[in-house]
């Protein structure tokens, strides 16, 4: 099968969006024919560092290499590169209700956010969204539950234009990932890990071992000294039991056990122990990427060709179904 997705380009890569992305793209490049790429154009519809962002969208390719994402088996490119996108993306709003945009949650949601920049662009993501997937004729595009409402959109739009203008696209299918809902922020353990929360509240892949150890040792725990999954009644406890499950492999119920006589600074310094040697990997190899920058463009350079090659067929079919020269 063809997946495709994007990967926003700002904020770092903590263990919850991990969990939910990443790693689950890592698998599936296993299987098929996966296209991966950086969305710095939609990544500018809320305010950004212009100075900056080219450099952050560089890094999180890094990072997604370093996290695994193999360039022997996928494509992986920066959606800017790709021209064909946003023509698409013009095409594709002919066919839009304009309606079912301002009714987006996320459109709604940013407005809200940011009440000094609603701007058309923001209006209009779910389009470009549609463009980055209806282009490469995608069976399947992973997305958390946040984007499950573009994704529709996105099967509308096809729908729509196949209908007028004559069968062309293809029906996406959405892989909705749910994962991320569980892993809960270590200083307030009701509330999901957020990227734009302070950095003491999350952990990223690639934080040092001091970092790492820091974080744990100030986690909220919960009154009371046994480690017990119940996350109504031991929210904190219950939440790190659930990382120390997921990343050792071993089972809630056995975590319980094995921690039976011990108090909170024992799992916590297991814990600790468990994550820094498992992310030693994620850490070693952004390294090594990080020196090679030169390598790294030459990965989206080539991302990026091989996906032109697929966008520019589909826009031939497009433009002259549409009657465009
Ligand atoms: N909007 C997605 C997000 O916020 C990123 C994205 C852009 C995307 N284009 C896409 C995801 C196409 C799937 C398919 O996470």
């Amino acid at each position: 099968m063809r997946v495709v997705t994007g990967i926003r380009p700002t904020g770092p890569l903590h263990i919850g969006n991990y969990l939910a992305t990443i790693k689950q793209y890592v698998e599936l490049q296993k299987q098929n024919e996966c296209i991966f790429f950086i969305a710095d154009l939609h990544g500018i519809t809320t305010p950004y560092e212009i100075k900056s962002y080219r450099k952050e969208v560089l890094q999180k390719a890094v990072d997604v290499l370093a996290a695994g994402i193999d360039p022997e088996r996928c494509i992986l490119y920066i959606q800017s590169e790709i021209k064909e996108i946003t023509e698409l993306a013009w095409l594709l709003s002919i066919v839009t209700p304009a309606g079912d945009l301002r009714r987006m949650t996320q459109f709604k949601e940013k407005a809200k956010k940011y009440p000094k920049n609603v701007n058309a662009g923001l209006l209009n993501y779910p389009i470009l969204m549609s463009a980055d997937i209806l282009i490469y004729k995608a069976d399947l595009v992973p997305v958390g539950k946040d984007q499950k409402q573009h994704l529709e959109l996105a099967r509308t739009i096809a729908r729509r234009f196949n209908k007028r203008f004559g069968e062309t696209l293809k029906i996406p299918k959405p892989l909705i990932s749910e994962s991320s809902a569980k892993i809960m922020s270590l200083k307030n353990p009701r509330k999901k890990m957020s990227k734009s929360d302070p950095e003491d509240t999350y952990i990223s892949i690639f934080d040092e071992p001091e970092m790492i150890k820091k974080k744990v040792m100030s986690a909220v725990t919960d009154t009371g000294r046994s480690i017990k999954y119940d996350p109504r009644k031991k929210p904190g406890i219950s939440n790190l039991l659930n990382i120390y499950s997921i990343f050792s492999g071993e089972s809630i119920r056995d975590l319980e056990k094995k921690f039976k006589k011990k108090g909170y600074a024992d799992f916590k310094k297991s814990l600790i122990k468990l994550l820094t040697d498992k992310f030693e990997p994620f850490r070693r190899k952004r390294k090594e990427l990080a020196a090679r920058e030169i390598y790294v463009k030459e990965i989206l350079k080539q991302g990026a060709k091989k996906a032109r090659v697929l966008a520019e067929a589909t826009m031939e079919e497009v433009r002259k179904k549409m009657g465009i020269v």
